[in-house]
């Protein structure tokens, strides 16, 4: 896909293979503020209904207007307020409603404008708005744009814990503007981060080599040149987009997407969701103790686990458990507890994504109690 004639932008394209619903992630700098060239090839009526937060309304909500509107489309759109809060069944209300009092129809279509809790929110509400409409990704965070707004996963929190409802919607088109990662709070560009450090220890050792050596000149934003930049967001949305063909609805490989969610949910949980430890921040610890825990099992070497946990330090990630929380002092005991009620346990055993190196994580179903209270204990007495 390309923009028309008067306009050039640089983007680099991944597919994600899925038969008819197949689709495009476009990355590239200043994309948003010509999003109507590139969304009207996937429009069956032009008409949009924009959600976004508030903090992303304020700068990315006019100007996404103003392209849609030059493209000869017409939008609506519903502001809810910032912050995890918002992915739940109240805010789900809101926004089916403001979708409803516009009239939107069968053909128009929803675009999700903001990081991963409006994708999720504006995805789950696509996939029941009168009964499954169309939505695009505008995902304008690094955590969202490597990770959330690929793959059909939407869905809102409940008290019963996060993501425990929602459905595999997948978007028609995913826009995903580098540009707009320089208003991101650095520490939230930096648990982004976490999420592309992922792909690398997963599956792809020579990424992982690759962001030891260009990772800071990615995330250094002030630059003009967001070569780097771009090549990590492109890797990390190519390495989903492979599992995500293989395994759209998570039977097997796609759980490998988890690593470090296990130990990070079980901290995220202990720590309330309150921004005191955010997703990704989590997700390098559990990254971190996955290797631990590996390495304690004789299933990898130390000095995989040490490589790991040195370079996401460098990058300026948390690589260790807090100690306290609003409950208290954190225990192995109060995080297995967490774990133990995670998504992935079937027939009461759980699932850990483990490895025998440096992009070499497979599933198991066989850790030992002792060796993971182990690896829990000595982290939390670092
Ligand atoms: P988020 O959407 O809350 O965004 C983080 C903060 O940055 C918010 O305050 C937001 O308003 C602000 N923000 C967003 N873009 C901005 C910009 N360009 N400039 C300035 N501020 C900006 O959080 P997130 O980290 O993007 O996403 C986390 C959510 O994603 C969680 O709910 C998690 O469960 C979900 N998630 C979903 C999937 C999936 O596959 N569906 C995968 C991973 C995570
Ligand atoms: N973030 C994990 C997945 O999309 O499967």
């Amino acid at each position: 896909m390309s923009p028309d004639g008067h306009t050039s932008i640089a983007s680099t394209s991944v597919l994600v293979a899925l038969g008819e619903r197949s689709y495009e992630i476009l990355i590239g700098r200043g994309l948003l503020a010509h999003a109507g060239h590139f969304i009207l090839p996937v429009l069956s009526q032009k008409r949009a209904f924009i959600v976004t937060d508030a903090n992303v309304a304020a700068t990315y909500l006019s100007p996404l207007a103003t392209t849609l509107s030059q493209s000869g489309i017409k939008t609506d759109h519903v502001i809810v307020p910032a912050g995890e809060a918002s992915k739940d069944i109240n805010h789900l209300a809101q926004v089916l409603d403001a979708m409803l009092a516009a009239k939107c129809e069968r053909k128009t279509m929803i675009v999700a404008l903001g990081g991963g809790v409006v994708g999720d929110l504006a995805g789950l509400a696509s996939s029941i708005l009168l009964r499954g409409v169309d939505f695009i990704q505008i995902p304008t965070t690094l955590l969202s744009q490597v990770d959330s707004s690929v793959g059909g996963k939407t869905g809102i929190n409940t008290s019963a814990g996060k993501n425990l409802v929602g459905s595999f919607h997948q978007p028609r088109l995913v826009l995903a503007d580098t540009e707009t990662l320089s208003t991101l709070p650095r520490r939230e560009l930096l648990a982004g981060y976490a999420e592309v450090a992922k792909y690398g220890l997963l599956g792809d050792a020579a990424l992982f080599a690759w962001l030891e050596a260009n990772a800071q000149t990615a995330l250094a934003l002030g630059t003009n040149d967001q070569t780097a930049l771009i090549h990590a967001i492109a890797t990390s949305c190519r390495a989903k987009a492979k599992i995500v063909a293989e395994d759209e609805k998570e039977s097997g490989a796609r759980a490998l997407l988890n690593l470090g969610h296990t130990f990070g949910h079980a901290l995220e949980a202990e720590m309330g969701y309150g921004g005191q430890l955010l997703h990704g921040e989590a997700v390098a610890i559990g990254m971190v103790l996955a290797f631990e825990l590996s390495a304690r099992m004789g299933l990898c070497s130390k000095d995989d686990a040490v490589r790991a946990k040195r370079h996401l330090a460098s990058i300026g990630l948390p690589v260790s458990p807090p100690k306290t929380g609003p409950r208290g002092k954190i225990t192995p005991e109060a995080l297995m507890a967490h774990m133990a009620q995670d998504k992935k346990v079937a027939d009461g055993k759980m699932t850990f994504v483990l490895a025998r190196g440096i992009g070499q994580a497979f599933l198991s179903r066989e850790v030992s109690e002792p060796a993971l209270r182990a690896t829990l204990a000595q982290a939390l007495a670092s």
